[in-house]
């Protein structure tokens, strides 16, 4: 069974006829093209699949697309503007947060919803709100490096 479903994605409108058992991740994958969300579990163990869902993160894998209907989607290919790099994602490269980078687009939209309602996080806040996102490369702490710099509280 289809559904015709009106989503915004990185400012963009689209109107779209999805399965009811699609995901949101797998639209945003195999429909629009946007790969920059990871298919890591699949099953909300990770945070690979972050996306912000007006402006909240959620686990894309666990999000149907027909939720998404009549909702603003953020993914890592709308927080640049431009040429120019989000303050996150410069303060990640700046601080080597990335090395694989299969984790960094979760962890960089989380981190933008943890700023964009706390501005001025505690280093303690910055370690809660991405414990759902997973590193096997282990950059946890250059990630919280990367967040407090951009909070204004590290040189
Ligand atoms: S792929 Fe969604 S939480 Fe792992
Ligand atoms: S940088 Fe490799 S999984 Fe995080």
């Amino acid at each position: 069974m289809r559904h015709c479903i009106q989503v915004r994605v990185n400012g963009d409108r689209y109107a779209l006829s999805v399965e009811a058992k699609k995901t949101l991740l797998d639209l945003l994958r195999d429909d629009l093209g946007l790969t920059g969300s990871k298919k890591g579990c699949d099953n909300g163990e990770c945070g690979a699949c972050t996306v912000l869902l007006n402006g909240r993160p959620v686990n894309a894998c666990l999000v149907l697309a027909v939720e998404a209907d009549g909702q603003e989607v953020l993914t890592i290919e709308g927080l640049a503007e431009g040429f120019h790099l989000h303050p996150l994602q410069e303060a990640f490269v700046q601080y080597g947060a990335v090395q694989c980078g299969y984790c960094s687009p979760g962890m960089i939209l989380t981190a933008k919803a943890l700023l964009d309602e706390n501005p001025h996080p505690t280093e303690l806040e910055v370690k809660k709100a991405i414990a759902g996102n997973l590193c096997r490369c282990g950059t946890y702490n250059k990630v919280v490096k990367a967040v407090l710099r951009v909070a204004g509280k590290k040189e």
